[in-house]
């Protein structure tokens, strides 16, 4: 028996299932142990190249010495107080309103569900209406505001379809789901529930489902029916934030919208998330005098969080982090596509900046319906000879890839070596 089997079977004894969020438990099943730079170990020995990046937090690498020092020097001398606020909490919040056109204002939490949960309770103070619009696919967090529709069965594409047992009704039913790219249901959703909508949350690029990109106009025109509707426009940048520009998405699209979430990437994989939006908005949170909307946290603020992020932001603004990430996700996906036509094997490879992901499909998927057409059980078998071969790859369907700062040419090639190998071997078979 394996370490990792016999971890594995342990775990299962004090934790359902053995894993601490609902998708870790995947085949194959690992335990890692140690992580530096673009490498994770499992606790066989085993060295991959890792692109599952936790969901995508490690912009810059695991355990990045850059950021980790300046969080061992932060908590050398200051931690947590639960009262005023501390000189990091100002440095991190004056970077992110600097860097994020929509963020006049921001305030921190320890996750991107509670950063969702906070600006759709908030949208809701702010135009007294109660119903919220996502987007088939998209995924905002575990809470019951934003949990249904998400990786849908595909006979439920769009019918009530919440996320987990348990939820409350009236959440249920006052979220709206509507299909991303097509303006023309969002202004019917919005136009049949008038004067009811109070926001639209969604991900600029639904990387939830791997990577679908906004088609030319579709999120301006997401901002302009907004408006026209008195509805509040929430990007859920806790994907895209930092990863595709270090001020969001909305800094690439040239779109503001009111609320804008973070996490992930902003703090290079410790845990710290924000919430943050214009001046007016913002200071309906109780943390202001007099603000009605509700704000707190135990460890809002952290100085574990709080140092992360802003050395990782850092680390932006003095290196060519974007450059070099971006470069590298050109490489991976342009090599792979001559991989793919050298080969004959169909597919779509879909990607921007660092993040990629091969659909084994004919076109290039605009929503989640689309992606029907994506050969799942290929694209779960590529992914999992992969991992045989030492890249690390989520083995599930229609997830996306990360590249770091820490990945260089060196670890593209041999992932284009790889991927060669592993497509050769399943291209006789198909
Ligand atoms: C776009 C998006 N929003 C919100 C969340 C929830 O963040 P967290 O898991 O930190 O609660 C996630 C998590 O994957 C996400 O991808």
């Amino acid at each position: 028996m394996s370490n990792s089997a016999k971890l594995h079977e342990e775990a299962q004894k004090y934790t359902p299932g053995g894993v601490h969020t609902s998708i870790r438990n995947v085949d194959p099943f690992l335990v890692f142990t140690k992580a530096e730079g673009a490498y994770i170990y499992d606790a066989d020995g085993n060295k991959y190249i890792d692109y599952q990046a936790a969901f995508g937090p490690f912009i810059l690498g695991h355990n990045h010495p850059y950021v980790n020092g300046k969080v061992i020097e932060a908590l050398g001398r200051t931690d947590l107080y639960g009262v005023g606020c501390t000189d990091l909490e100002v440095e991190l919040a004056r970077k992110i309103t600097t860097h994020v056109p929509s963020a006049e204002q921001v305030l921190f939490c320890n996750s991107g569900s509670e950063a969702t949960y906070h600006a759709i309770r908030l949208s809701r103070a702010v135009t007294g209406r109660t119903k919220l619009i996502k987007f088939q696919g998209c995924y905002h967090g575990w809470h019951d505001y934003v949990a249904r529709n998400m990786l849908s069965a595909w006979d439920k594409i769009g019918t009530r379809d919440p996320g987990s047992a348990g939820m409350m009704d009236e959440a249920i039913d006052n979220t709206l789901v509507c299909t991303y790219n097509d303006l023309d249901d969002v202004e019917r959703t919005l136009k049949a529930n008038k004067g009811e909508v109070a926001a639209l949350i969604v991900e600029p690029i639904p990387h939830n489902i791997g990577c679908i990109m906004p088609q030319p106009g579709f999120l301006q025109g997401l901002r302009d029916l907004c408006d026209a509707h008195g509805t509040l426009l929430i990007f859920d940048e806790v994907i895209t934030g930092f990863r595709h520009n270090i001020g969001g998405f909305q800094k690439v699209a040239g779109v503001t919208p009111d609320l804008t979430t973070m996490g992930k990437a902003m703090a290079n994989g410790f845990p710290i998330a924000a919430v943050a939006g214009k001046k007016p908005y913002m200071s309906r949170f109780n943390t202001q005098p007099g603000g009605d909307v509700w704000f707190a946290g135990t460890y809002n603020g952290h100085a574990v969080g709080t140092a992360a992020s802003i050395a990782t932001i850092e680390m932006m603004e003095n290196e060519p982090v974007h450059e070099h990430i971006f470069r590298l996700g050109e490489r991976m996906r342009t090599e792979i596509r001559g991989i793919l036509d050298r080969l004959g094997i169909e597919a779509f490879v879909a990607g921007f900046g660092s993040v990629w992901t091969t659909y084994f499909m004919s076109f290039e998927p605009r929503n989640y319906t689309d992606l029907q057409y994506n050969d799942a059980q290929f694209y779960v078998t590529y992914r999992k000879k992969l991992i045989e071969k030492g890249i690390f790859k989520m083995p599930m369907n229609i997830k996306r890839n990360h590249i770091s700062y820490s990945h260089t040419d060196k670890e593209v090639d041999i992932t284009l070596e790889a991927v060669e190998a592993v497509l050769t071997e399943m291209s006789r078979g198909k």
